[in-house]
């Protein structure tokens, strides 16, 4: 994967050069803010919103001389924005995991990231090859899991941590397989279903369900493939798990033989075209497969059932080029973006006896980092998602709102403006699907800081924001914790 800057760029305009230190601002590596401060206010924020919005992501990618090279390799930083009686606490701090300690103690990448790799010797490297040193770096999500809070990303273990100092608590459970994703769901009765992933010689890729009480993970079922696929995360319905195969896929022995790092060693192979599989989730049995068009995807939104059709929608790349580039050095370059190199929200339906899925993009809006009212909707029939949305070559420049039965779009921007991951939080009884608000952590690129913005989820119209007194990377994903 190359993590060179695009050729030709002519010298920056003043927009050019707003949107570079932008960049700089959010790709550069964060000092903690472990002390709770309270933030500033302007507007109103509502008198029943009080928890806590937990966001994860990279912080530090960089140590002594040493960076890694891509923005998901960057180590995980936990935001707390404490909410109550209309005022904010907010602090932020590194897990400290035994990749972040190593890197920082030492200055040297001691095990293998995503898209970054440590210098090794040829001894290390065939060492290495018997017992892989698998990062335990958690920056993807954080969640309230049961009565622990947990940090994780695609790393065989969860970290825990403690809510209110974000303090690390140590190794929460081990995935039953090396890899799962970071986008768990919650099951009805309250457990957590995840998808796991073991690259060997019979590589397979198994659902799997976790009671919080006892973190014990029960084998749910799965499929067996030659050439794994890429997995972020997966639908699910009712009875169904739904396991998305785009055709970007892993000869596992690469892993191991070529000694590139983990997401390198993937190709990119549309003549296989996608497949859909249902998984029952009680039985853990095959409920059908479907062909689909070549595509990729990290984010699934929404699937539920409409008689005997499964019907599901994700957020849709045409190609994997996304993880290029989203290279570190391009970034931090502020080199354009393609502007095909968008996700759009795809629809696909799947009915019994039908080779094919049937699929409609439901936008022209781009749209990633999706998330819906998932309380009440979550694997049932849906209209609303909120995600970010990107300019014609700008990433992430504006929140937008769609409606996924009509196609309507609303958007909240601002000009220097680079935006996180909406999360969605229901008014209390409230009667529509789209009565609450959204909390985003943005950076307000003119003022060189970073706020929580608060938006009603109807219209997108703002209701507060909340300033940090710096600019801090924007992140990843999170969720709100409601006080009791
Ligand atoms: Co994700």
């Amino acid at each position: 994967m190359s993590t060179t800057t695009r050729p030709g760029t002519p010298a920056a305009a003043p927009a050019d050069r707003a949107r570079q230190r932008l960049r700089e601002l959010a790709f550069t590596s964060a000092e903690e803010m472990p002390e709770g401060a309270e933030l500033p206010v302007v507007g109103e924020l509502p008198a029943w919103l009080r928890g806590q919005l937990l966001r994860n992501g990279p912080g530090r990618w960089d140590f002594g001389g040493t960076a890694v090279h891509h923005w998901f390799d960057g180590m995980s930083l936990l935001h707390s924005f404490e909410v109550d009686a209309g005022r904010v606490t907010y602090r932020n701090r590194f897990v400290e995991s035994k990749a972040y300690t190593a890197f920082r103690d030492t200055g040297k990448l001691k095990y293998s990231e995503f898209a970054s790799d440590p210098c090794r010797t040829r001894f290390q490297r065939i060492q290495s090859m018997f017992q892989p040193q698998v990062t335990d770096n958690p920056a993807i999500n954080a969640f309230k899991f049961g009565e622990h809070y947990m940090a994780l990303s695609e790393t065989p273990m969860a970290y825990e941590f403690d809510p209110s100092t974000l303090e690390t608590l140590g190794v929460l459970y081990e995935n039953p397989d090396m890899f799962a994703t970071a986008h768990p769901h919650e099951s009805p009765e309250g457990h957590m279903l995840n998808l796991a992933g073991k690259f060997g010689p019979r590589s397979t890729q198994t659902f799997f369900s976790m009671d919080p009480a006892t973190l014990e993970a029960k084998r749910i079922g799965g499929v067996r493939r030659q050439r794994p696929t890429y997995q972020h995360s997966f639908g699910m319905t009712d009875r169904w798990l739904i396991l998305t195969e785009f055709p970007f896929s892993v000869n596992p022995v690469d892993i191991l033989r070529t000694g590139r790092p983990f997401i390198e060693n993937f190709k990119w192979q549309p003549e296989a075209g996608t497949r859909i599989v249902l998984i029952d989730r009680r039985t853990g049995e095959r409920g059908g497969e479907w062909e689909a068009e070549p595509g990729f995807c990290f984010h699934h939104v929404n699937a539920w059932e409409e008689g005997d059709d499964v019907v599901l929608d994700l957020c849709r790349f045409d190609d994997p080029s996304i993880v290029e580039n989203l290279a570190l050095a391009q970034l931090r370059a502020g080199a354009d973006y393609p502007e095909d190199g968008n996700a759009y929200l795809h629809r696909y339906r799947l009915r019994p006896g039908a080779p094919r899925a049937q699929e409609t993009r439901l936008s022209d809006a781009p749209i990633e980092l999706p998330r819906i009212n998932y309380r009440r909707h979550n694997g049932r029939a849906y209209r609303y998602v909120y995600g970010v949305g990107s300019g014609a070559d700008v990433p992430f420049d504006r929140l937008v709102k769609i409606d996924a039965m009509w196609g309507a779009v609303r958007e909240w921007r601002e000009p220097d403006a680079l935006v996180g991951e909406p999360v969605f939080v229901a008014t209390p009884g409230g009667a529509a699907e789209d009565d609450g608000v959204l909390l985003s952590l943005v950076l307000d690129g003119r003022a060189e800081r970073s706020m929580l913005l608060v938006l009603d989820a109807a219209d997108l119209s703002e209701l507060a924001r909340a300033t940090i007194s710096r600019a801090v990377p924007p992140g990843f994903h999170g969720n709100f914790v409601r006080a009791k």
